[in-house]
């Protein structure tokens, strides 16, 4: 259990640390924010069949059950689509097939690949497990199952300092020979297969497929001198997809089908049939537009009165490398939902969508602060810009500020959560 004290608002922050505790892969983020929507009411969509779509009413569709997208209706004839946009994988290792692998005739290891581009060394020395989703065949049915090994399983060893002596001024990591977990000792092999369908109640010879990961164990927890900060895997991004689905869930729209998206391979740049790059969202308002009687021009003039908020975590100024932030953007833990700005609009923010945006946090008496890179540190990037590329609305990139991004363990604020939470409902209020 995480406990909370201090301000009310983390109350918020501790459900957030719960939900990501439980969702250690993209698929478990998605079945876990699929229950959170169930328990207010809204009802399953299958892209397969036709949609009865009601004025009132509050809906939610998967691909790949990795990605989910939700949205509900107003009242009265819509506007546009108030969109907001979070993503639902982080980076990991994942099991390649027949994962087991002999070490020096002693050991048992798992084969992995990187998934995304992660701090390496992070993922040294400490406690991991599986998870993710199998697919099982029997009597001529697929099935598919999630899987989380729910125990400390694997490691992957450091090498001694004494056989390293330079490992302190930098290592270079050779994935293929530095980074497989330790699963047994010898007489552990033919396990790896056996525990995963124990896990699942089938037999060996009935899986085939998977997409499993090696997964963190360390829990969520808040600390420093006041509780200020949480330190938790997969903050990014899974703060932003538990803000907006829960404020989608708790908000009665307006005057606009209000939507919240939750995409994965972010991480590996969204060009998947699920990801962010796809057609899922297109897909999706089409088909809602055209449920509620909307075609052609009609649509059309729907998505143009449409805007987007794309959440992902932004990065904070380091308390030990502050040279390492722009000499005035540059925001810190606490401090409120972070704005981001890019020159060569790696960011979607423009000064239309970001006074819109800013006007919401007045609005909504939630602190904000600006982002930008150092102009000679390239950044990272996100998804706005490659969803408006397939649907193409105003919009605005924004995120909770946040240390270490892509480390095994990420350290965020207590409070900032509860900040976007507030602009959030303000939003899909509208
Ligand atoms: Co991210």
């Amino acid at each position: 259990m995480i406990e909370a004290q201090g301000n009310k608002g983390r109350q918020l922050t501790k459900e957030c640390l719960e939900f990501i505790e439980k969702s250690p892969s993209c698929f478990h983020a998605a079945a876990n924010l699929a229950e959170l929507l169930e328990e207010q009411g809204f009802e399953r969509l299958d892209e397969k069949t036709e949609w009865k779509i009601e004025k009132g009413g509050s809906y939610y569709v998967m691909r790949n059950s990795s990605s989910i997208l939700a949205f509900r209706i107003p009242g009265k004839e819509p506007a546009g689509f108030h969109m907001m946009a979070a993503h639902s994988d982080s980076p990991c290792f994942k099991l390649k097939p027949d994962a087991e692998l002999s070490g020096e005739g002693q050991y048992v290891r798992l084969n992995t690949e990187k998934y995304g581009g992660m701090i390496l060394s992070t993922w040294f020395d400490r406690a991991l497990s599986v998870a993710g989703r199998v697919i099982t065949g029997e009597n001529g049915k697929l099935k598919e199952h999630l899987v989380m090994v729910d125990r400390d399983l694997v490691v992957i060893p450091n090498l001694a300092i004494h056989m390293s002596r330079d490992m302190n001024k930098g290592v270079e990591y050779n994935p293929q020979v530095d980074l497989l977990p330790l699963f047994g000792g010898k007489e552990a092999k033919d396990a790896f297969l056996k525990m995963i369908a124990k896990e699942i109640g089938c037999k060996t010879e009935s899986i085939l497929g998977s997409d499993l990961y090696l997964y963190v164990r360390q829990k969520g927890s808040f600390l420093g001198a006041k509780e200020e900060f949480i330190v938790s895997p997969r903050l990014d991004d899974l703060q932003c997809a538990f803000v907006t689905m829960k404020a989608l869930a708790k908000s009665e729209p307006g005057d606009y089908v209000t939507v919240g998206a939750v995409f994965d391979n972010e991480e590996v740049g969204s060009q998947t049939r699920q990801g962010a790059a796809s057609t899922f969202l297109k897909d999706t308002l089409e088909n809602i537009a055209e449920a509620l009687g909307k075609q052609g021009s009609a649509y059309r003039r729907m998505i143009a009165d449409s805007f987007l908020i794309s959440a992902d975590n932004a990065h904070a100024r380091h308390p030990n490398r502050g040279e390492k932030a722009d000499p005035v953007n540059a925001p810190y833990l606490n401090g409120g939902v972070v704005i981001k700005h890019h020159g060569g609009q790696k960011y979607m923010t423009d000064a239309g969508s970001e006074a819109y945006f800013k006007q919401l946090c007045r609005e909504a008496e939630a602190p904000y602060q600006d982002y930008t890179n150092r102009s000679d540190i390239p950044g990272g990037s996100t998804l706005g810009n490659i969803v408006t590329a397939k649907v193409s609305v105003a919009g605005v990139d924004v995120g909770l500020p946040q240390l270490a991004m892509h480390s095994a363990v990420e350290t965020a604020g207590s409070d900032d959560m509860e900040y976007l939470y507030r602009v959030a409902l303000a939003y899909y209020t509208k």
